[in-house]
């Protein structure tokens, strides 16, 4: 069998990431500078500061992820890019950097969509697994739910998505990291609230679970809001916050939406297996849910493919090249671009 290595590049928020993939499955590399700690006295992602980060970054990632994988450009086949969505000013210096490899080595560049690139985490393994795990089987419902996406797509094939429903407010990821704002953890909220969670008990606290039945769309802003008002009565009455219960009590709520949601849909459409992508993929009581159930086979990427990373845009890359996508070197970045 043909090995088509794709080296991927992934800029759009805040990692500089670069990785070796082979086939769309095996990875010969990844690596991944965060810039978590310049952003933390922001308490969130400052797109300037992000992208001149990525200019320091990204030679010496490219590098080390070619190091890591005992190869060079000479043995690249593809160089496969994030081309949105994300910020604008730190996708340009990922998207730059793959047209100047491109170009200089006469490579094939494929454009890839960062969501599609999460789904795609699930497709990874690790070069030394001795025996590839099996792949997800379509039709697959996809639960995408990361720092600026919640959504549910069902997958009936490699690259043909229909998109069932999304948030009609924030992210899966944005509440979490807006509760901890809330309840003073530390950025980033979704690690900060699970670990505050791991303590605390999850039926202190009745928050509404927003259901929206008759869709298979998601709201978390009122949940937010709950969590805003119990704080805000608490402080009125000089209570001391207990940060804990507040924690344990907004993530059972958001992992019992986000769960009794994906199994509906999985039932409603007959899929063959499931597949959970994105930062919040991360979240143990999440993926607890979801191996606890034996209806369908699971997906869910090993943590360090859960946030941000440049495997996931490789395996994605790798589909577009043998589906027939080079794009052209004048290609723009897409900070807004939905998957289907
Ligand atoms: N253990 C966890 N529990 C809950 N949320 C988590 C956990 N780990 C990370 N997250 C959340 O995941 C998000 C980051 O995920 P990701 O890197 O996929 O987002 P992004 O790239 O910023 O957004 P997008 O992929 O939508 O463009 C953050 O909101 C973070 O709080
Ligand atoms: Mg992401």
């Amino acid at each position: 069998m043909q090995i088509v290595r794709v080296l991927g590049i992934e800029s759009s928020c805040d990692e500089t990431a670069a990785s070796v993939v082979e086939n769309g499955r095996c990875m010969r590399s990844n690596v991944i500078a965060t810039q978590i700690d310049l952003h933390k006295q922001y308490g969130g992602v400052f797109p300037e500061v992000a992208s001149r980060q990525h200019i320091l970054s990204i030679y010496p990632v490219v590098e080390e992820a070619l190091q890591r994988a005992h190869m060079s450009l000479d043995n690249i086949d593809v160089i496969a890019v994030t081309r949105g969505p994300g910020l604008a000013g730190s996708l340009v210096v990922g998207m730059n950097t793959a047209k100047g490899m491109a170009f200089g080595k006469g490579l094939p560049l494929v454009g890839v969509n960062h969501l599609e690139g999460h789904i795609y985490s699930s497709w990874i393994y690790p070069a030394e697994t001795p025996q590839p795990p099996p792949e997800p089987e379509f039709p697959l419902l996809a639960l995408l739910v990361s720092g600026g996406h919640t959504e549910l797509n069902l997958i009936t094939d490699h690259l043909h998505y229909q998109r069932l429903g999304v948030t009609l407010d924030d992210a899966a990821g944005e509440a979490f990291d807006k509760v901890a704002r809330l309840v003073g953890l530390p950025y980033p909220g979704g690690p900060s609230v699970q670990k505050a969670a791991a303590e605390g008990n999850p039926t202190a606290f009745e928050f509404p679970r927003s259901r929206l039945d008759g869709t298979w769309n998601f709201s978390f802003s009122g949940l937010k809001t709950a969590v805003l008002r119990v704080v805000r009565k608490l402080q009125e009455e000089n209570k001391v916050l207990p940060v804990n219960d507040l924690a344990a009590s907004f993530q059972a709520c958001a992992v019992d939406v986000l769960f009794t949601k994906t199994m509906k849909a999985a039932r409603e459409y007959n899929v063959k297996a499931i597949v959970v992508a994105g930062g919040v993929s991360a979240n143990r009581a999440l993926r607890e849910a979801f191996t606890g159930q034996t209806e369908f086979p699971v997906h869910i990427p090993p943590l360090s493919l859960c946030t941000d990373n440049a495997a996931m845009i490789a395996a994605a890359g790798y589909y577009h090249f043998i589906n027939g996508q080079v794009d052209p070197l004048d290609l723009d970045v897409l900070p807004t671009w939905p998957l289907s």
